[in-house]
């Protein structure tokens, strides 16, 4: 993984217009797009469902080389991380809150060569997660209550939590990268960096701009 002063700007395709998605996944990587950011919503988990591991594959076709951030806000991802796989996902991230195996859940995607990260919602505690930040490659904090682009960053219960992770990671030299994900666009992405974030997912902040390659510009130099 990279150091943990670069950002990583990725772009959430729930904002993508997907009449036009090859178009979509392109622009955006010719913009600038370090990742593409894929949110997979099982409407149980979450009260709104996207799409499955066919949308991913197609989107894999599309950009071959692209990273694909593959965020489930699923209620049993164990159930599915072998199809987000084979599917062309670069990275996994599963959400701490349901009750499935975790740590087995972490190692399975790791054991298949890509990387692992793991998600909180706004009002769950680092606590809640510290046990698999010795094992992930990323620990996602949401910035918004998952389900939906569009929302409002949650400054005061999600920023302290950014700081303490960096915290932890520091004072057990640990190696996963802190991401960022609901309401990021240039102001918000450089108050979430102050406090020790490096990977920014920005839906709005990045399709519905007007010209995506100064947003993501933009975020990148916050
Ligand atoms: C919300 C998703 C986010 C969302 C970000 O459940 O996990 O990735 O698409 O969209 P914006 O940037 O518009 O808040
Ligand atoms: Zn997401």
């Amino acid at each position: 993984m990279l150091n943990f002063n670069q950002r990583i700007i990725a772009p959430s395709l729930l904002a993508a217009d997907w009449s036009k998605l090859a178009d979509e996944c392109e622009h955006a990587i010719d913009s600038g797009a370090d990742w593409l950011h894929l949110d997979v919503m099982d409407g149980h988990f979450v009260n709104n469902i996207s799409f499955g591991p066919n949308f991913v594959k197609h989107v894999h076709q599309i950009v071959p080389n692209a990273f694909l951030d593959t965020h489930l806000m699923i209620e049993r991802p164990d159930k599915y991380i072998h199809q987000f796989i084979k599917s062309g996902s670069s990275n996994i991230t599963i959400h701490v809150e349901p009750d499935y195996e975790i740590q087995e859940t972490i190692s399975e995607i790791k054991k298949s060569g890509i990387t692992a990260g793991i998600a909180i919602n706004p009002e769950t505690s680092i606590e809640t997660v510290r046990p698999y930040l010795d094992y992930v490659d990323i620990l996602l904090i949401m910035t918004v209550t998952p389900g939906f682009g569009g929302q409002e960053f949650m400054i005061d219960e999600t920023m302290p939590k950014v700081k303490e992770a960096k915290e932890i990671r520091e004072r057990n030299n640990l190696s996963f990268h802190i991401q960022v994900d609901g309401g990021i666009c240039s102001r918000t992405a450089k108050i979430s960096a102050s406090y020790g974030a490096n990977i920014m997912v920005a839906g709005t902040g990045t399709f519905k701009a007007s010209n995506m390659k100064s947003a993501i510009d933009e975020i990148r130099n916050a």
